[in-house]
């Protein structure tokens, strides 16, 4: 159980997990393979969606972000990601937060669509620039994911730098950024989700399924669109055996 004051995260047991995702097409094939059952919104302001359960030893809250009330389209990006982070640490105290979702991947290091990711090394901001000293770090993110090596194996997902920025297509100079740190999935979310994990000390993990190559001549909405459901169920079926993992017996941050 994760208190806000152990001090040292990585010797807490998981018996809490919360799976923060954007897209309810993303996270639905989830909620329906393992049985979650909705609540009433974690706050009555926020259009998240909120689905609970049990598997094993685990206990699982589930967020969605929600729909822009206005349009009616999932919300996202690092705003939605970043409330959504702290609403589920707050008020829902899990003693780990795994951000699964979809992905833009890259054929020049192996991507292809339907692939899945566990990050590893910090999560970066690709479209972030402040040229003044002392806030380039803060635009760069390089907040840290928690290694976990043996989910990674237990679900048969490869490991992989991802990166987040507010934008579905990117531009030249993030092209650039992507060859240079040699990125493997960029989304949406992760490095906004990972920095409020890391300032309120809660152990953080990215599962990206990838729908769109972002190094490929064809437009990413088109390739998004086309893929989001085969990729989402992809992903929900390793989801299903991370959970499955997790619930087996308590494990230690240190063991994942
Ligand atoms: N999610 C799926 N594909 C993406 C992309 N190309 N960029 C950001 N987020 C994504």
């Amino acid at each position: 159980m994760h208190t806000g004051t152990d001090p040292d995260p990585a010797e807490t047991t998981v018996e809490h997990v919360a799976l923060l995702y954007a897209l309810e097409a993303e996270a639905m094939p989830l909620v329906e393979r393992l049985g979650l059952v909705e609540q009433p919104a974690v706050d009555p302001c926020m259009p998240q969606r909120h689905f609970s359960g049990r598997v094993g030893t685990l206990a699982i809250d589930l967020l969605i972000n929600g729909r822009d009330p206005r349009c009616g389209t999932d919300r996202v990006g690092t705003d939605a990601a970043t409330l959504a982070a702290f609403m589920a640490i707050r008020k829902l105290a899990p003693d780990l937060i795994i951000n699964a979702g979809t992905a833009g991947g890259f054929e020049a290091r192996g991507g292809s669509i339907g692939a899945i990711y566990v990050s590893v090394g910090n999560l970066l901001y690709h479209d972030r620039h402040i040229p003044i000293p002392g806030f380039e770090l803060q635009a760069r993110g390089a907040w840290p994911a928690t290694p976990a090596p043996h989910l990674m194996h237990a679900i048969g997902a490869k490991p992989g730098i991802v990166t987040t920025g507010n934008s579905l297509n990117c531009t030249a100079e993030e092209r650039a950024f992507f060859e240079h740190e040699r990125v493997a999935a960029k989304d949406m979310e992760a490095c906004a989700i990972a920095q409020v994990c890391a300032q309120c000390g809660v152990p953080f993990v990215a599962v990206k399924s990838i729908t769109d190559l972002v190094d490929h001549p064809e437009a990413v909405q088109d390739a998004f669109l086309r893929n989001l459901r085969m990729a989402s169920a992809l992903l929900a079926e390793r989801m299903e055996v991370a959970v499955r993992w997790l619930g087996a017996h308590p494990r230690r941050i240190a063991e994942l």
